[in-house]
């Protein structure tokens, strides 16, 4: 099959259109990563997605609705806070798990009897989906346990010849997936951080709970997604706290005497010192929101130039900080990953 990448046009939307209707997978831009997009209703388009991406069968995905999409029609209640929520933040990176079962491909959700369901403000996604005017899943167009994609290119990358049409829209301005909010009981309680942070969720409704990451014995993931080893680039990887970056030095040098490609991975105000000593750096940025943005593009010219990508946390990681440290201490966790 061959892989086209196309800017977005009424003719490429028809085209994608057509192939969504017909059970094919077209990627999508967003404001937060690109996605694989299928038709949530058609379980062998739901299934195909998890084939073609390699995830495991017990990791559910996100229906993907446009701004005005009866919401009614695939949740079952709707709780009175998860209205603030979505006037607060919607259209936008905030993807809120309702009470739904039996409304979509009983694929998307796993058997669980919740349903993700995301409004995002990208203008192409929005413009993708009032098109077809369906919920349209789209998990993060990587490989599974690969990098989530940024641009078109990185979709690309991965899934050429396995989609017939990636839908260009840009760089994604966000850079990390959205935040995963559970709203099935009293209070909202964050699956996965992102850009919508907890302080924010808190000053709408008051309250706001994150789900740890460790499983209590006997209990089930709310989130499974997140357990899994993830957002790997295919290089060695070595963390260190941002109060360590002495020791991130040291580790440069040693694998640059071994005769291993190396690259820091660090924020601005550490790039910067550590470039004047010559080492090979890759520049996180300054500000959280250009680290959000910068970090998936970063993990990736990784693998491409380094046999060991050596990362120093940032040293806030609060408020959008609290995703991007999720993410990198994923990336960084494993080399357990699918090539
Ligand atoms: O920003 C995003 O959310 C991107 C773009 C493409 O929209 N999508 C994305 O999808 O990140 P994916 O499939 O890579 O991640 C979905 C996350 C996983 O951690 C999954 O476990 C969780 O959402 N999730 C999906 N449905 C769920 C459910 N019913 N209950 C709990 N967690 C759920
Ligand atoms: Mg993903």
């Amino acid at each position: 099959m061959v892989t086209r990448i196309e800017k977005i046009t009424d003719e490429t939307l028809e085209e994608a259109k057509k192939i969504l209707f017909s059970g094919g997978v077209v990627a999508i831009p967003t404001e937060t990563v690109y996605g694989l997009g299928g038709n949530a209703f058609d379980d062998d388009a739901v299934k195909h997605i998890f084939e073609i991406k390699g995830r495991p069968n017990d990791n559910p995905l996100i229906a993907h609705v446009h701004e005005n999409y009866n919401l009614k029609k695939i949740i079952d209640y709707d709780p009175p806070y998860a209205k603030k929520l979505r006037e607060a933040f919607l259209p936008g990176p905030l993807t809120l798990v309702y009470p739904s079962k039996g409304r979509v491909s009983p694929f998307v959700s796993c058997g669980l009897d919740t349903l993700a369901v995301r409004v995002p403000s990208h203008e192409g996604a929005q413009a993708f989906l009032r098109a077809v005017d369906i919920p349209v899943v789209a998990p993060s167009a990587n490989l599974s346990r690969h990098v989530s994609p940024t641009s078109a290119e990185h979709v690309f990358d991965d899934f050429n010849g396995k989609i017939p049409l990636i839908l260009d829209g840009g760089n994604c301005v966000g850079g990390i997936e959205s935040t995963v909010c559970d709203v099935t009981g009293e209070v909202p309680v964050i699956l996965r951080p992102g850009l919508v942070t907890r302080e924010m969720i808190a000053s709408v409704v008051g309250r706001c709970e994150v789900a740890s990451a460790e499983l209590k014995e006997g209990e089930r993931a709310k989130s499974p997604g997140m357990l899994y080893k993830h957002y790997s680039p295919r290089c060695k990887t070595l963390l260190f706290p941002f109060d360590e970056a002495d020791k991130a030095r040291a580790a440069y040098f040693s694998e640059k005497e071994k005769g291993e490609r190396a690259a820091v991975l660090c924020e601005r105000s550490v790039a910067e010192k550590l470039c004047a000593e010559g080492i090979f750096v890759l520049d996180l940025g300054e500000t959280e929101r250009e680290m959000a943005a910068r970090l998936y593009g970063l993990l990736r010219e990784a693998e491409g130039v380094a046999d060991v990508l050596i990362a120093i946390e940032p040293r806030k990681q609060d408020g959008v900080m609290a995703g991007v440290m999720n993410r990198l201490k994923k990336a960084c966790s494993s080399r357990d990953i699918a090539h």
